[in-house]
């Protein structure tokens, strides 16, 4: 099994990933890929205040392009949001030839990046992240799609953006409750990866725009060296699903109700939840699953937010695409730099780590380490 993914990886490319030092460097770039064409900016109203406005000013000459705003947040990536995209796109005329710049965090490269693989059997996009969870993780690795009512991801379809355009400077203006969400994924990166990654990831101080854009390029490189040999999933790609069987019911949940949880600040909740069953399951060993969760605790705290019951998240994690029909699968790290994927875990084993953690959060331990890797 592994040599054919060796084999696939000799055919695969990854995505051209450029990155810029300045917006007068991307603009430039992108004056070349928008001549003689029809261009649609898809953002949100915060990136278009921070970033658009920004790269716009540094055009020479402002180029011609007509802006679909959409509004910020999660609730963007519907249907109906997508349908009225490629409404306004037929109207306007656009063809399979012109460009749609998906510029924005995870939301619009996914929303964007989904309109780009349909509309008219697919037109030509780029993705241009704004926000670091974009740039590390979202705008890469051709996954796009839209919610399903709260349910995350559930309509898409996997197709790369002809190029992923990334200028740090952009997460000067990222609020730090969503530097902190895309530091999520690094430490899920760093996780997968192991070494000289995780080191680094492990010696950051403060999550600040300075500290964590010299760690972006790094995360790309991890996640492209493992979508390229396996772009659809069908095996190693899962590994960068830790986190994201619990962390995605915990995000569906306060979608549901009205509330705002950042994506990363879920999968954070969701890998200590994960190392839990994986330790449960004697597939990591207790040092080791310490060491993981002290990081992670570092920065994430889970005593802070009034997590869901399970039974508010099971129905979520049983739709899991992960999942073999009723079984629930999940990718767990069994040490730092080794995640396994398929396993299968019982829903009991799954139901006591979740409460285990959520009983954490009611109660005034102290040490948060030792009680979370406690026997359940
Ligand atoms: N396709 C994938 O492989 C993949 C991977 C991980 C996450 N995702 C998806 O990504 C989404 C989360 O991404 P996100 O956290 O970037 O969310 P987001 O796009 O909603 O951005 C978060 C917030 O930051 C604002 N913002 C973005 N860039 C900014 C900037 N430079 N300055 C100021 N504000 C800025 C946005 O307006 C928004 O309010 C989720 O929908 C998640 O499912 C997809």
């Amino acid at each position: 099994m592994e040599a054919a993914f060796v084999l696939l990886h000799l055919f695969m490319v990854t995505t051209p990933t450029y990155f810029f030092e300045s917006s007068e460097q991307l603009a430039a770039h992108l004056l070349e890929k928008i001549e003689a064409r029809k261009v649609f900016v898809l953002t949100d109203e915060n990136v278009h205040q921070h970033c658009l406005s920004r790269l716009l000013e540094s055009f020479e000459t402002e180029p011609e392009i007509e802006i679909i705003e959409v509004e910020a947040g999660e609730t963007s990536k519907s249907i109906q949001i997508y349908e009225h995209i490629c409404e306004h796109l037929a109207e306007c005329g656009a063809g399979k030839d012109d460009l749609l710049l998906c510029l924005g965090g995870g939301m619009i490269t996914d929303l964007g990046g989904f309109i780009g693989s349909t509309f008219k059997r697919g037109m030509n996009f780029i993705h241009i992240p704004t926000s670091l969870l974009g740039m590390v993780d979202a705008a890469n690795g051709g996954k796009n799609g839209i919610n399903l009512g709260v349910v995350k991801n559930a309509i898409g379809i996997i197709k790369s953006p002809s190029e992923i355009l990334i200028y740090p400077g952009f997460i000067e203006t990222l609020p730090d409750v969503e530097l902190q969400s895309g530091f999520a994924e690094m430490i899920k990166h760093g996780i997968i990866a192991g070494n000289e990654y995780w080191q680094r990831i492990s010696e950051v101080n403060q999550i600040s725009s300075a500290s964590v854009a010299p760690l972006i390029e790094g995360a790309v490189s991890i996640k492209d060296s493992i979508t390229a040999i396996d772009p659809f999933e069908s095996g190693p790609r899962k590994k960068l699903n830790f986190g994201h069987s619990i962390g995605h019911a915990i995000e569906s949940h306060f979608l549901a109700i009205n509330q705002i949880m950042s994506h990363g600040q879920a999968v954070a909740f969701g890998m200590i939840c994960e190392i839990m069953i994986a330790q449960q399951m004697s597939l990591i060993d207790q040092e080791e699953a310490k060491r993981i969760l002290q990081l992670i605790l570092a920065w994430y705290h889970p005593e802070q937010f009034d997590l869901p019951e399970y039974d508010q998240i099971k129905g979520y994690l049983s739709q899991d695409k992960k999942n073999n029909g009723k079984e629930l699968r999940m990718s767990l790290p069994t040490a730092i730099g080794h995640i396994e994927y398929n396993i299968s875990v019982g829903s009991e084993t799954a139901k006591s780590c979740y409460e285990h953690l959520t009983k954490y959060n009611r109660t005034d331990q102290t040490s948060t380490i030792d009680y979370l890797v406690s026997t359940i």
